[in-house]
């Protein structure tokens, strides 16, 4: 058990969202502090080339995100890259500020390590949190941007709020997310209709290359849910995250009146979800899983169910900032019990469907030439967010030093990074470079031939 589960009984007696803005405060202040950073970074940051993907053209150290509602306003980006996410969601945001809905509005379940939140897009709106992104720009991990609607506008009006967000958040998102699948504003989730999609991701693509997905509910009636994805692919989607939480009650024994289900309880569903998209659409586009992901062993089953990547957010409430490690660390045994050299050769081998070429979509979008549903060119800002952005990716096939034999990579396996080169001397998770020599910081030994994500090499100016 981490010093965090045995202090979680005191943590859980606060209010969750005063122990939120706690741990936020700590994030922003103190996380990013030099020699926390570098210490927080070599705790937690995972690197193994094993673990390096492409996906939609933008390159990740490792498979493991943040999911949206961490970071609305987007104050925690460098304290949040040290406990090695591999990409971070910022969001949503929405283009005027907003408070919210009343509080209390986040709830635990703790026994069954599930959430309730009705949080309602509480932000600062995307003037303010743009302007802040642009102090970090580039970053050295993909960062998506969330974007939603502002609770007072007509339903009629919500294509043009959508796009107005998009556009001032254009030069500051490495992708971006289109969240139609809030339950806590009302009438969002009428907006997942095949008339809003295919309006909503012709305009998003008439503006930007850029990847663009869409983030779905698992509440959606099955057939309903394949013609609004098959049209999102139609019109330029790159992806879909699946999923936002759920307001099917039944998944806990004493439900709040309202807000939307997240963690263990929506497990299940989350799973079902990606189980139905995978089946219907593996081969046609990319699919990042959410929702209830708490372990290497069920981020492993997401992977090989599909999901090109994963992403959290209960699951760090109730097991504490080592979540990243130990998913990444998990990851990289399960690989190695399967046989597997890489990450990429899990993807979609538990799907279990007929039509489904395993590799096919997953090789022409992390290829990261064009994508198999717009057959557009797609440079993101990831890949040019370094001086070196004309190196090529090295995918395992391609690269010296891989895919290693099963006794190279147990050598390899659970490396963590050393805390003074990922703080302090790398550039970018896109890059390659020498390994550097391990640090006091850093307990793990140090022999990676590639780069952990570089968080200090924006200086906040705020
Ligand atoms: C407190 C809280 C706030 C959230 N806010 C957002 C949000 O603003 N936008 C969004 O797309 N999803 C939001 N979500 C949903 C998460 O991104 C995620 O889809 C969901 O929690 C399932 O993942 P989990 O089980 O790992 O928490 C929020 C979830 C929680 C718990």
């Amino acid at each position: 058990m981490s010093i965090y589960e045995t202090l979680s009984p005191y943590i859980f007696k606060l209010d969750a969202e005063k122990a939120h803005n706690i741990a936020e405060w700590a994030l922003r202040h103190i996380i990013p502090l030099p020699f926390v950073q570098d210490l927080a970074a070599g705790q937690y940051c995972v690197v193994d080339e094993a673990l390096h993907t492409e996906v939609a053209g933008m390159r990740f150290y490792n498979p493991v995100g943040l999911a949206a509602g961490f970071d609305k306003n987007a104050t925690m980006i460098k304290g949040l890259s040290a406990l090695g996410f591999g990409f971070l969601e910022i969001g949503t945001i929405t283009q005027a500020p907003q408070e919210g809905n009343p509080k209390p509005r986040l709830f635990r379940h703790i026994e069954e390590k599930s959430l309730q939140n009705a949080m309602g897009f509480n932000n600062q709106g995307s003037q303010t949190i743009i302007k802040r992104l642009s102090k970090l720009y580039p970053y050295s991990i993909p960062l998506g941007i969330n974007v939603g609607k502002n609770k007072i506008i007509a339903q009629s009006d919500s294509l043009k709020n959508y796009e107005n967000v998009l556009l001032e958040s254009l030069s500051v998102g490495d992708y971006f997310v289109f969240n139609l699948s809030s339950p806590n504003t009302p009438h969002l989730r009428d907006l997942q209709n095949v008339h809003f999609v295919k309006e909503l991701f012709s305009m998003a693509r008439s503006h930007t290359q850029k990847p663009l997905f869409l983030k779905i509910s698992p509440d959606m009636d099955r057939d309903e849910m394949l013609k609004v994805v098959e049209m999102s692919i139609d019109s330029g989607v790159n992806g879909i995250i699946a999923t936002n939480t759920t307001i099917d009650y039944s998944v806990l024994a004493n439900p709040q009146e309202s807000g939307g289900i997240s963690g263990e309880a929506l497990r299940d569903k989350s799973k079902e979800v990606l189980k139905i998209l995978s089946e219907a659409f593996f081969t046609r586009t990319i699919l990042i899983s959410v929702g209830g992901i708490d372990s290497a062993q069920e981020a492993y089953e997401r992977i090989k169910l599909g999901a090109s990547l994963v992403q959290i957010l209960s699951g760090l409430i109730f097991k504490g900032p080592s979540l990243c490690r130990q998913i990444n660390e998990g990851l990289l045994e399960l690989l190695k019990i399967d046989g597997f050299a890489h990450i990429s050769q899990a993807i979609g081998q538990g799907i279990h469907t007929k039509h489904a070429t395993k590799t096919s979509a997953i090789k022409t979008s992390r290829a990261g030439k064009k994508t198999n549903t717009d057959s557009i060119t797609i440079t993101t800002n990831a890949l040019k967010s370094t001086k070196k952005n004309t190196q090529t990716f090295k995918t395992p096939s391609t690269t010296e030093s891989s895919p290693k034999s099963t006794s190279q990579k147990s050598r390899q396996s659970k490396k963590s990074i050393n805390a003074k080169s990922s703080a302090k001397n790398i550039e970018s998770a896109n890059t390659e470079s020498t390994p550097k020599a391990p640090t006091k910081a850093s307990k793990k030994s140090v022999t990676s031939t590639k780069q952990s994500p570089n968080i200090e090499q924006n200086t906040e100016k705020e």
